[in-house]
Formats: structure tokens, sequence, C-alpha cells
């Protein structure tokens, strides 16, 4: 008996996809912690945001956890990749603790920029989202007062600040480039002398990831997003392949794929964020073989070939 004939399916992926660079120095941190300093090495929040990076790194002897009074003074901890408030490594020296800081160096750019703003006197307006961890982090690098929150271009009408005070901007590294464009537009007009970077802060890997479903999304009729429900980076792909028109889903691995989405759909549009791994983006594209007739397509948009140098207490 010959086995029925799977109905096709065009699936194009897009490219870049998947790991960062700065993903993939916060994990070889981890794993090289584990090396030099042996297990447990504790992790203070997901190292990146991906639930099935964390689980592997937590087999491997990983330990993670919210704030740094739950480790122990005696263990080694990393911070993750989304950066920490200051007072976060000055507690750990004050308690003599060996730490890692597997801060992206594109978000400790944004730190130091903060740093220097406040030292020429300017208030900074931050943009970004409230409550993400590199939010807190970056606002974290001066004191209470210093740094405003703006997430939107209604915020920016709402600031309090007269047009003659000093002001900069700085931005979250994982945010949609076409609403930054436009808050910081908001900015301008109403503060023409506000100074900041030359474009915003957002990193190569973000504005590539969003470039490259800007290409597959007008061709598909579903995207498939792999990334987890905090990933910021990963959100703003959904949101996106959605204003090209397309409707998409977010989700973590093949087993939340419903064969529901798929009737009646020919061509599929696949990405990752910058936090989920490749092997998620097989084992998705394995599974809808198993229900289709897939055949492949890679869009290239960017190549990226960065690479980030690891902190040097983890090179001897
Ligand atoms: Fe860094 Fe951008 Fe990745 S800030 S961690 S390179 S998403």
């Amino acid at each position: 008996k010959t086995a029925k004939q799977k109905p096709g399916l065009t699936l194009l992926i897009a490219a870049p996809r998947g790991f960062c660079a700065g993903v993939d120095r916060a994990i070889e941190i981890v794993e090289r912690a584990l090396q030099k300093y042996g297990a447990p090495v504790y992790v203070r929040h997901e190292i990146v945001h991906n639930k099935y990076v964390v689980d592997q790194l937590r087999e491997k002897g990983a330990v993670f956890v919210e704030e740094l009074d739950e480790v122990p003074d005696d263990a080694p901890v990393v911070f993750s990749a989304h950066g920490v408030p200051k007072d976060v490594p000055a507690e750990a020296r004050r308690r003599e603790m060996i730490y890692v800081d597997a801060t992206c160096p594109l978000v400790s750019k944004v730190h130091r920029q903060a740093e220097r703003q406040i030292e020429a006197k300017r208030h900074i307006i931050f943009i970004g989202h409230e409550g993400h961890p590199e939010v807190i982090g970056t606002m974290g690098q001066v004191a209470e007062g210093q740094m405003t929150l703006v997430e939107t271009v209604a915020d920016v009408a709402k600031l309090p600040f007269a047009a003659d005070v000093d002001l900069a901007f700085l931005t979250q590294t994982t945010l949609s480039v076409d609403d930054t464009d436009e808050i910081i537009s908001a900015l301008r007009a109403r503060y023409p002398d506000i100074v900041g970077p030359k474009a915003d802060d957002i990193c190569y890997a973000t504005s590539n990831r969003q470039a490259a479903v800007k290409q597959i999304a007008p061709a598909s009729d579903l995207v498939l997003v792999i990334g987890s429900p905090n990933s910021s980076n990963s959100l703003r792909l959904v949101e996106l392949a959605e204003r090209c028109g397309t409707d998409a889903k977010l989700i973590l691995r093949a087993a939340d794929l419903d064969p529901a989405w798929f009737e009646g759909v020919g061509t599929v549009g696949l990405t990752a964020g910058a936090s989920a791994p490749e092997e998620l983006v097989r084992e998705v594209v394995d599974q809808l073989a198993e229900w289709r007739d897939v055949h492949e397509e890679t869009l290239f948009s960017a190549v990226e070939n960065m690479v980030f140098k690891l902190p040097r207490q983890l090179l001897d």
C-alpha cells in the first residue's frame, strides 16, 4: 500500500535568525565558568531568555536565581546577557564573591553612554520596555531620578521637561526599529537639542532579524517565530510579521505547533529570536516535514560575522 502523498509546503527560512554574538558569548561564559569553578555555578536571571538553553545549562550544573541574595557567598555567580544595575556587582564585591559578567558588550556600551551623559550633566530619556531586565540594568547605571523611561510616542508628549533642559536619549538594544524611529523623531521634534547616538542603540542582531522578517512575511501565509514570551527581540519579530499583514505565532519549540494552523496554508515563514538555538529551528522543520512535503528556501538579507571576546578571567 502506498502512503498517501503529503500536500506541499514552501518554507521560507529567514537569515539571519537565531543566536546573536551576545547570546553565544553568554552561554559560553556559563559553560566555561562550570569548567573553571565546577558546579554549581549560579546564574542571576535566565542567562538568555530561552527555556531550552536554560534547561540545558541547568543539567550541566548551573543554578538559576533571580537575585544575588539567593547565592551563597562562596559560590561563583554569572550575571545574564541583559545586564545588571550597578548595585549588583557592587554587592558581589562587598560580599567578596567570584562573579562573571555576561552582559552583552553592546548593552555595556549603552551603560557607558549613560554614565557619560550624566557626567555631561544631561538628563537621560531612555526608550525601552518597562520591566525588561535590560531596562532595569541600564536605568540602574545612574542614580535614581537621572533617567526617564518612555515606551511610546504618547509618553514623549507627556515628558515634563522644558525645552531648555539638557537632555540625551538612549535606547534598549532589542526594540522595534520602526517604532523607535518614530519615538526618536517625536523626541527631536519636542527637544531639538537632545543629544543621542547616531540613530539608536538597537543592536545589529535585532535590526538584521527584523529586516529578514520583512523579507519573508509578505510572501508567507503564516510566520512562525521560535522564541520565548519574555524575549523582547522575538516579540518584535511576531509584531513585525503581523504588521506586514501576515498571521504570526510565537512558539518555544516544535511541540507547540498545531496542525490546524497549516490548513489551507501553502507558504510558511520561519525565523528565530536572538536567544533561540538552531536545534529548535531544525526540530520545527522536521515536524512540519512529517505533515507536509516541505520545500525549504533560505532567504538571506545580511551576513553576520560578529564575535565578542570572553571575559579575561575565563581565558586562563
Ligand atoms: Fe547583544 Fe543584541 Fe544579542 S544586544 S545579546 S547582540 S540581541
